[in-house]
C-alpha cells in the first residue's frame, strides 16, 4: 500500500453466492464487528438481484456497493443484460470487469472488456478490471508480457482523465479459490509491472494515483503481508468476503496504521 499516493480498496466479490435476503443480515455483523476504516475503501460486490438491498444495507456503515458484471451497450434491445445507468440509477458506484470466471465461461474477451470499461466510465461508474494469468502462463515465463496485453487493451483509448477512475484487480486465475494464494513477492512483483504499464501509457502521476488490486485466497491470515507490498493498494476477496468476520479481519488490516 502506499497511501499517500492512492486509496486502499478492500473489495468483496460475492460472485453467485448470497440472495437478497442474506444481504441486510451479513451487513448488520459486519457493522459491528469492523472498526471505522479510516485508511481504506470498503466495497461489496454483489448479483444484480441483490444490488437494491445491498445499496440500502451498507449506506450506513460506508461500505459502497459494486455489480459483478455490466452490458457494454448504454441501452436497447439486450434481453436478460444490464447496463451502466440502470446501476448508476440504483446508487452503484463499482463494477467489475473482466473477471477470469467471465472471461473462462462466458468468452469474455480483451476487447470486450475494453468496450465495457468504456461504457463503464461514461456513466460514471468505477470499473474494478481483472487481469491474470493461468498456470501454463506463469510456467511458460509469460506473465508479465500476457498481463502487459491485457491492461494496455483493456485501457485502450481511456483518456487521462478518465483512468483515474480505473481500479486494477491481479488475480491469478491459479490461485482464484483454490486456497493457493500468490506469495507477497509474486503478487508485488506482478502489480508492480501492471502499475509500470500505466506509467508508459499515461506518465508517472497518474501511475502512482491508481490503486491496484490483488485477489487469490486472499485472507484474515495472508491479507498484512500481501497489502505490506508497495504496489498493492488493497484486494478483491471471494470466499473470504462472504464470512463478515473474515472480511472484517481483512479490512483490519487494512487500517493498520
Ligand atoms: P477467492 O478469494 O475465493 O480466491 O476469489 C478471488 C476472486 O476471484 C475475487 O474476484
Amino acid at each position: 500500500m502506499n497511501r499517500k499516493y492512492r486509496k486502499t480498496i478492500i473489495a468483496g466479490n460475492w460472485k453467485m453466492n448470497m440472495k437478497p435476503s442474506d444481504v441486510k443480515p451479513f451487513a448488520d455483523e459486519l457493522k459491528n464487528i469492523v472498526s471505522r476504516a479510516k485508511w481504506c475503501e470498503t466495497v461489496i460486490c454483489a448479483p444484480f438481484v441483490d444490488l437494491p438491498a445491498a445499496v440500502k444495507a451498507f449506506k450506513d456503515c460506508r461500505v459502497s456497493v459494486g455489480a459483478e458484471n455490466l452490458n457494454e451497450n448504454p441501452k436497447g434491445a439486450y434481453t436478460g443484460e444490464i447496463a451502466a445507468d440502470m446501476l448508476v440509477d440504483l446508487g452503484v458506484k463499482y463494477v467489475i470487469i473482466g473477471h477470469s470466471e467471465r472471461r473462462q465461461y462466458y468468452g469474455e474477451t480483451d476487447i470486450s472488456v475494453n468496450k465495457k470499461v468504456h461504457a463503464a466510465l461514461e456513466a460514471g461508474l468505477q470499473p474494478i478490471v481483472c487481469v491474470g494469468e493461468s498456470l501454463e502462463q506463469r510456467e511458460l515465463g509469460i506473465t508479465i508480457e500476457l498481463i502487459t496485453l491485457q491492461v494496455k487493451t483493456a485501457l485502450a483509448n481511456v483518456s487521462a482523465d478518465k483512468v483515474r477512475k480505473v481500479v486494477i484487480a491481479y488475480e491469478p486465475i491459479w490461485a482464484i479459490g483454490t486456497g493457493k494464494t500468490a506469495t507477497a513477492e509474486q503478487a508485488g512483483e506482478v502489480c508492480c509491472a501492471i502499475r509500470a504499464v500505466i506509467r508508459n501509457l499515461y506518465g508517472a502521476r497518474i501511475a502512482r494515483a491508481i490503486t491496484i488490486q490483488y485477489g487469490g485466497s486472499m485472507n484474515e491470515k495472508n491479507a498484512a503481508e500481501l497489502l505490506a507490498q508497495p504496489d498493492i493498494d488493497g484486494g478483491l476477496i471471494g470466499g473470504a468476503s462472504l464470512v463478515p468476520e473474515k472480511f472484517a479481519a481483512i479490512i483490519n488490516a487494512a487500517n493498520q496504521e
